[in-house]
Order: C-alpha cells, then sequence, then structure tokens
C-alpha cells in the first residue's frame, strides 16, 4: 500500500476567505467604491510589491512595520523587495513617479487591496489582511482632514454599523514635534525600569513608539500629552479641524496620547474603533495627515491626508453586530431536465432565461446529470433554491416546463416563452 501523501497547508497567518466571507466582502467593496466615488475619490491599482527602500524611508525604520513585520524576498539581480505592509508609501510613489498632481489636479485617490505584515497571528490580525484605504494629495486646509473622517463615518453607515468611536489627536509638526519629544523622552527615562524590554530600545530611536505599547499601557497613562507641545500654527490647525468636524457632525473624542505606528505623520492622526458597546478593540480603521512624505520620498512638498480601513476587522464586527442583513442573497433558480431528450431544451432555456434576467439578481444552475426528480430536488432544496424549473418527456411535447415555487409549494406549467415573464413579477409580487 502506498503511503497517503501528506496534505498542503495555508502558510501561518494566511487565511481561506470561503464564499459566503467573500460575497460579504465584496459587497463591503462595492459600497466603498460607491461612497468614494460620491466624494470624488478615483481608484488607483498599485504593485503588491516594492524595493523595500520604499518602506524604510516611509513607514520609518524604528516601527515595528519595519523593524518585525515585513515579508521581505531578494529577486534574482539581489534587489531587496517587500511586499506592501500599507498602501499609503506605495501610493506616494506612485504620485511622484507618474506626476499625477498634473494629470488630477484634484488628486484623490482610493485603493483596495492585500497588505502583508508578518504579526503574530491573533483574533483580528492576520499576516495578510486588506485594505480599503483612500489619499487626498494637495489640500492643506483643515477641512481635508475632516472631509476624509466624515466620509468614514458616512462609509460605516452605509455598512450599518451607525456606531464608531472616533479618537483623535495632533502630534504637532516638524517645529513643534522635537519638543514634545525631549519631554516625553525625559518622562520615559524616569521610568525606565517600569519599562517593557521593548519600550527601553523604542525609546532611543524614537520615544513617540513606546506610547503604542500595549505591555506599557499602565506606566504610560501620566506619559505628557502631544498637545501640550503644539506650536501656535499646529493648535489652531488641530481647533479647526475638530469644528470643522462638528459641522460634519462627526462625533469624536480627543486621546491627547494618540501618535499611531507610522512615522509620516503630522499634526492630525485618528483611529476609528467599533463603539464601546461592540467586542473587539482593534481599530477598524486609521489614518492622519503626512505633510512631509511626499517631498521625503523625492517629490515637491505637498500636504496630504489619508486614512485605511481593515477589511477583515470591519467584516468580523458586521458578523458579530449583525449590522447589515444577510447577503442580498441572489434568488435561484434549479433546472431539471428529466430524460436524456430534454436535456439540450433545458439547456437552451436555461440560456435564455440567463439573459432574460440579466439585472434582476437570480443566480440559475442545474447538475444535468440524469439523476432521479427526486435527488435533484432534494439538491435545489439544500441549495435554498427559490424556483425549480423542471422539463420532462409531456413538457417537450408542448414546448413547455413546469415551474416549481419552492416557498409557496405549487407548481405551474408555462410556455417556455413566458417563463421569464412569470418569474419577474413573482420577484415583484414578492420582493425577494
Ligand atoms: P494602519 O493603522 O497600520 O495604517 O492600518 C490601517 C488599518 O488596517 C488598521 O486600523 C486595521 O484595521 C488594519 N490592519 C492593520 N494591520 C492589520 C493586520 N495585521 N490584520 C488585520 N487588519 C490590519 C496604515 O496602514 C496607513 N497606511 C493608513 C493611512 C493611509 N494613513 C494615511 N493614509
Amino acid at each position: 500500500m502506498t503511503e497517503p501523501k501528506p496534505a498542503i497547508q495555508t502558510v501561518r497567518g494566511m487565511h481561506d476567505v470561503m464564499p459566503e466571507k467573500a460575497a460579504l466582502a465584496s459587497r463591503i467593496e462595492a459600497k466603498a467604491r460607491e461612497v468614494f466615488a460620491s466624494f470624488n475619490y478615483s481608484e488607483i491599482r498599485i504593485p503588491v510589491l516594492e524595493y523595500a527602500s520604499l518602506f524604510e524611508r516611509a513607514v520609518g525604520e524604528g516601527t515595528d512595520i519595519v523593524e518585525k513585520e515585513m515579508f521581505v524576498l531578494t529577486d534574482r539581480g539581489d534587489r531587496v523587495l517587500c511586499m506592501r505592509p500599507e498602501g499609503t508609501a506605495g501610493v506616494v510613489r506612485s504620485y511622484i513617479e507618474n506626476n499625477l498632481s498634473q494629470k488630477y489636479p484634484l488628486s484623490k485617490f482610493f485603493y483596495i487591496g492585500p497588505m502583508f505584515r508578518a504579526e503574530r497571528p491573533q483574533a483580528g490580525r492576520f499576516r495578510e489582511f486588506t485594505q480599503i484605504g483612500s489619499e487626498y494629495f494637495g489640500n492643506a486646509a483643515p477641512f481635508a482632514d475632516s472631509e476624509t473622517i466624515a466620509m468614514l463615518v458616512f462609509l460605516f453607515r452605509e455598512l450599518g454599523i451607525q456606531e464608531v468611536e472616533i479618537k483623535i489627536n495632533s502630534i504637532g509638526c516638524p517645529e513643534c514635534r522635537p519638543r514634545y519629544q525631549a519631554a516625553l523622552l525625559e518622562f520615559l527615562n524616569s521610568k525606565r525600569q517600569d519599562l517593557c524590554e521593548d519600550c527601553q530600545k523604542r525609546m532611543v530611536k524614537n520615544p513617540l513608539r513606546a506610547l503604542d505599547c500595549k505591555t506599557d499601557r499602565e506606566s504610560l497613562s501620566k506619559a505628557p500629552k502631544s498637545t501640550e507641545f503644539l506650536c501656535e500654527a499646529c493648535q489652531s490647525n488641530y481647533n479647526e479641524v475638530k469644528a470643522d468636524l462638528r459641522m460634519f457632525e462627526v462625533r469624536f473624542t480627543e486621546d491627547p496620547r494618540l501618535v499611531r505606528g507610522l512615522d509620516y505623520y503630522s499634526r492630525t492622526v485618528f483611529e476609528v474603533y467599533p463603539s464601546s458597546k461592540a467586542g473587539s478593540q482593534d481599530a477598524l480603521a486609521a489614518g492622519g495627515r503626512y505633510d512631509t512624505l511626499v517631498e521625503q520620498l523625492g517629490g515637491e512638498s505637498t500636504p496630504a491626508f489619508g486614512f485605511a480601513m481593515g477589511l477583515e476587522r470591519v467584516m468580523n464586527l458586521i458578523e458579530e453586530t449583525a449590522a447589515i442583513d444577510q447577503l442580498e442573497k441572489n434568488t435561484s433558480i434549479f433546472m431539471i431536465a428529466l430524460g436524456d431528450e430534454a436535456l439540450q431544451p433545458s439547456v437552451r432555456l436555461m440560456n435564455n432565461l440567463r439573459n432574460e434576467l440579466k439585472g434582476e439578481k437570480v443566480s440559475i444552475t442545474g447538475t444535468f446529470n440524469a439523476q432521479s426528480m427526486k435527488s435533484q430536488m432534494r439538491l435545489a432544496n439544500s441549495l435554498g433554491a427559490r424556483f425549480c424549473v423542471i422539463m420532462g418527456s409531456n413538457e417537450l411535447q408542448e414546448n413547455s416546463a413546469l415551474v416549481k415555487d419552492m416557498k409557496a409549494q405549487s407548481q405551474e406549467k408555462f410556455e417556455v416563452s413566458k417563463i421569464s415573464s412569470h418569474i419577474r413579477l413573482k420577484l415583484a409580487e414578492n420582493n425577494i
């Protein structure tokens, strides 16, 4: 006897997405596209593979993403490449490389796609995950910040998530942040013995990183607040962002120790959490202003603001809270051909129905495998088919078919040319 071959499994942290979840993901993506379009955003698609140096320069050498989480590989020319851990750096690279400011005077872009981070897998944290994100270039006005956050709230509502918790902060600009960093470093030094090993290292490279630590929350609860160190320009900018958010009727809370885990931000940063009623405490979305990044990556100085939403986390929340009705399922029609001679006319009828019912959200299928009526009906039932369209020798002679309404448990015979209008009528009647 030959040994059974060992089965190959998914790579750690990677997930298959089963049809029900994939359908939910598509629906969320479709909603996001609609919302982006209504705020005048255009889609941009950027590569999954970029030079690793892009993320080192953009996200920052001292960040967890760059230090520990990048999926790095070397190509045959010994170039160091990286599976993108986030979307902003790639969009900025593209903005500069393709001179997008010239072609798109209102440079508002969105993207939907997979990102890769070698994080320790746990609930809501994956090594491959999907971000729905946007980047808005060229508008330094606080209005751009608040409009983007308002757009995100609008998207959550469209997805049936009425309440989210928005935390905002301002981390200042390159002018005033050094003063905050110095104060923070002094505070961290005073707490040194209580800090975890990671934070002791982080302190040296970038003290702001320590505020992101999940382990040292307690010791850091008295850390200085970034808002106490803002220069006048940053302070008034922050005040305007908050006033504009109120104008958009967006509710938010201020978190003066919110700093984000990526280095490119300046001024406004924000994170969105499920409302306190919902279970998980992972951020559903996050973003902020990054006015120096374009220049830092070799372009002309350009203000910018963006965010990214984690699709899987949003899906989990929707499933936990049943925020939207189950997917608008297609009404399904199951074709049953009885006997060899019914096969061809049934397939022809199925093709016609597909054409005639286009746009009606129906799916039409059949196995055409010559099994008994009983076993085909059983399958139709288990698929949740709403209608069965049955053709046997009697129907063939009359150029007709039986339409069985599985919900009403009734059946009627129709001439084949009348079937689609009958089904359309039923769909309208029942609003299925
Ligand atoms: P981020 O906070 O690193 O920001 O990620 C944004 C969102 O992606 C998170 O709030 C979360 O929902 C999701 N996410 C991140 N890591 C994981 C993971 N391992 N598993 C599942 N979901 C995850 C950025 O990436 C910035 N590029 C956002 C941005 C755009 N800022 C300006 N423009």
